[in-house]
C-alpha cells in the first residue's frame, strides 16, 4: 500500500530487494572505514543530512572502474569503453528503478541536486513561464530551490508565493488552493523533507492539490531519497531532484528524474557533445532521452559509486532505513528534553526524518558545534542554506544533528552528555 499523503510506500512493496538481515546499525558500522576505523580521538559524524559517508562497496566499485576499465562513455568501440558505458547505464537503471520510474530514459544524471533544480528552471522555466505567471514555494526550502526562483522571477516578472508554515514547523496544505485560486500558479515546488525542520511533506497531497490548479510540480527528494521509499509516480509529480552524495554515493552526481513527455519537449539545458544527434555550422538536432540533458563527459566514476549505493541500500531495505532514522530522531527529541534552554526545531517525531536542530539559549550555534567537536562529535552548524527559514523561526542560526543507517543511540547520548556541558561552558 501507498500513504496517498507522502507518496512513501508500505512495507509490502517497498523495497526492491529482501533485506539480508535485521537491521543493526553496530553491524552497518563496519562497512563505513571512516567511522570504523579505531583512530586516536573517537569520531561520532552526526551531519550525514549534509553527505552521508560511504560504504566500501562504493569505494571498491570506484576503484574498480578507476583500476580496470576507466574509459570515456558512449563513443569507444573497444571492451573497456563498452564496460565503462553499460557501467553507467546500468546505474542509472538502477536509480530508475529505486525510485518506480517508468523507464531510465526519465532519468538525467546532473552534478546533484542544485543542478538538476536549475535543469528545471532553465529548459522548463524559460520554455512555459512567462511575465505575470506565479510559482508556489515553501519558506522551508533549501536556497537550491529557492534562488533558480528567484533569478527566473526577476528576468521574467514572475510572483513568488509561499505556502505558510504552522507553528511545528509544517506546511499549512490548507492555504494551497487560496494561493492557486487566481489560476497564475503555474509551477508549485517544495522540498520532501527539510534539511532543517527534519519534517517530512505530504508530498503526494501537494502535488495532487497542486495538479488540480493545473501547476507542474518539482519536489526537491535531497533528503529524503536517501532515507526512504522514493516512488516518483505515486507522488505524481512532473519532477524530481535528488542528489547521490547524501544516498552513501559520491559527491558530483545527482539524478533528475521527469515525466518523459515534458522531457521530451523541452529545449536543453546545457549545450555541447553528446548531447546531440546532428551537428551544422549553423545548427545542431538534439539527442534523444536522457542524453539530450547530459552534455559533455559526465561523472562515470561517480555513476558507477552511484550504483553500488543504491545496491547498498536495496539491500538495507529502506523501509528498515526509515524507521531506525525516525528511532534515532525520536530518541533524539526525547533525551534532548533534559536540557534547560534547549529549543528542538520543527515537528514531533512522528512527522521528520533523520534530522534533529535546535538552539541553546545563550550560546551560539558556532560554540556548540565548537565544543561538540571537541568532544568528537560532527554536527553542522549555521543556516544550513536555509536562510529564509530561520529568519522566518526569529533566529540567525541553528545546530543540527543528523542521522543515518550507521548512527547510533549511544552517538545521541554522546551528543546530549556534550551539549551538557557545552551549557555549563557557557553558563551565565
Ligand atoms: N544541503 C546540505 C545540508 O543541509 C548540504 O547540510
Amino acid at each position: 500500500m501507498t500513504d496517498t499523503r507522502t507518496g512513501l510506500a508500505g512495507a509490502a512493496e517497498s523495497s526492491s530487494a529482501a533485506p539480508v538481515a535485521a537491521f543493526d546499525p553496530a553491524v552497518i558500522r563496519a562497512d563505513f572505514p571512516l567511522i570504523s576505523t579505531p583512530r586516536e580521538k573517537r569520531l561520532i559524524y552526526l551531519d550525514s543530512a549534509a553527505t552521508s559517508q560511504k560504504p566500501l562497496a562504493v569505494l571498491d566499485a570506484m576503484d574498480r572502474y578507476y583500476r580496470n576499465y576507466n574509459a570515456n562513455i558512449h563513443r569507444g568501440v573497444y571492451r573497456i569503453a563498452e564496460e565503462a558505458t553499460a557501467a553507467y547505464e546500468d546505474a542509472r537503471r538502477r536509480f530508475a528503478k529505486f525510485v518506480n520510474a517508468a523507464s531510465p530514459r526519465e532519468v538525467i544524471f546532473t552534478r546533484n541536486s542544485t543542478e538538476a533544480i536549475n535543469l528545471v528552471a532553465y529548459a522548463w522555466g524559460r520554455w512555459q513561464l512567462k511575465a505575470g505567471d506565479a510559482i508556489v514555494l515553501t519558506p522551508m526550502e533549501h536556497h537550491s530551490n529557492l534562488v533558480p526562483w528567484h533569478i527566473l522571477a526577476a528576468e521574467r516578472g514572475i510572483e513568488l508565493r509561499f505556502i505558510p508554515l504552522t507553528g511545528d514547523g509544517q506546511l499549512d496544505v490548507t492555504a494551497l488552493p487560496g494561493l492557486m485560486a487566481d489560476g497564475k500558479v503555474k509551477l508549485v515546488s517544495f522540498v520532501h523533507v527539510s534539511n532543517v525542520l527534519g519534517t517530512v511533506n505530504p508530498a503526494a497531497e501537494i502535488t495532487r492539490v497542486a495538479k488540480e490548479h493545473g501547476a507542474t510540480v518539482l519536489v526537491d527528494a535531497s533528503q529524503s531519497a536517501a532515507h526512504m521509499k522514493l516512488d516518483v509516480r505515486a507522488i505524481g509529480a512532473d519532477f524530481v531532484a535528488c542528489t547521490a552524495h547524501k544516498m552513501l554515493g559520491p559527491t558530483g552526481i545527482g539524478m533528475l528524474w521527469g515525466r518523459r513527455e515534458l522531457l521530451e519537449a523541452m529545449p536543453p539545458f546545457l549545450g555541447g557533445g553528446e548531447m546531440i544527434r546532428e551537428v551544422h555550422l549553423t545548427s545542431s538536432k538534439w539527442n534523444e532521452l536522457p542524453w539530450k540533458f547530459e552534455a559533455g563527459t559526465m561523472a562515470i566514476a561517480e555513476a558507477v559509486g552511484l550504483g553500488a549505493a543504491i545496491a547498498y541500500l536495496e539491500k538495507l531495505g529502506m523501509d528498515a532505513v526509515f524507521a531506525h532514522d525516525r528511532d534515532l530522531s525520536a530518541y533524539a527529541l526525547e533525551r534532548m528534553t533534559e536540557i534547560p534552554g534547549l529549543r528542538v526545531l520543527g515537528p514531533a517525531a512522528d512527522k521528520r526524518g533523520g534530522v534533529v536542530a535546535f538552539t541553546l539559549e545563550n550560546v551560539h550555534p558556532h560554540d556548540v558545534a565548537t565544543v561538540l567537536d571537541s568532544d568528537g562529535i560532527c554536527v553542522r552548524a549555521g543556516h544550513h542554506c536555509a536562510m529564509p527559514l530561520h529568519d522566518q523561526l526569529g533566529i540567525p542560526a541553528s545546530a543540527r544533528a543528523s542521522f543515518h543507517c550507521y548512527s547510533l543511540r549511544e552517538e545521541v547520548d554522546a551528543l546530549v552528555e556534550s551539549l551538557h556541558r557545552a551549557r555549563k561552558i557557557f553558563a551565565r
